[in-house]
């Protein structure tokens, strides 16, 4: 069954500047850079769906409007339980938790079962962390989010693949 998760990716000039921020992250907390290709935030994470639900996904994303915005990462620290170093925004933009909230509630109400954790933006930087990373601002790496995607995962997290993305910004 494929794993899937809805995600922003960073464009070609984030990317750029995450990756080195990925090794640099790695290298503090004794972990794995994730590579700069597999580098994207996540907005809800499906799991395993079977590939007849797969279009209960895709039609829960089709009726979302939202907005586009720039996301500006501007911290980066860890989850020390999860082993995971990241990249976030200091503050959320409105138009990024207006999403997140908006695809939520369609694919809760479509009859996925979601995390109930609070939604926490953040862009994963590095795995497997056995130190502890501390908390800093770093110099901002920012874009413009205009579309968000459907990806599937394969069982290695070793390659992502767009089944489907959608444009923000396109009114009702
Ligand atoms: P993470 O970056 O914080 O680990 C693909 O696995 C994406 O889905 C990752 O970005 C991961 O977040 C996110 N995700 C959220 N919940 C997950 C879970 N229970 N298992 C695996 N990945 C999860």
């Amino acid at each position: 069954m494929p794993r899937l998760f809805f995600a922003l990716w960073p464009d070609d000039s984030a990317r750029s500047a995450l990756a080195p921020l990925a090794r640099r992250v790695a290298g503090e907390g004794g972990g794995r850079p994730v590579p700069a290709m597999n580098l994207h935030l996540t907005l809800a994470f499906l799991g395993e769906v079977a590939p007849e639900r797969v279009e209960a996904a895709r039609s829960a994303a089709s009726g979302i409007h939202g907005e586009r915005f720039e996301l500006v990462l501007d911290r980066v620290g860890a989850f020390r339980r999860a082993g995971v170093g990241w990249a976030g925004p200091a503050r959320a933009p409105r138009a990024l938790l207006e999403l997140q909230s908006a695809l939520d509630s369609a694919l809760r109400a479509a009859g996925f079962t979601l995390e109930d954790r609070p939604f926490a933006p953040h862009l994963t930087l590095a795995r497997k962390l056995g130190r502890p990373v501390a908390a800093t601002s770093i110099e901002p790496v920012a874009w413009f989010v205009g579309r968000f995607a459907l990806v599937e995962s394969a069982r290695d997290e070793r390659a992502y693949r767009d089944v489907a993305t959608w444009e923000l910004g396109k009114g009702n």
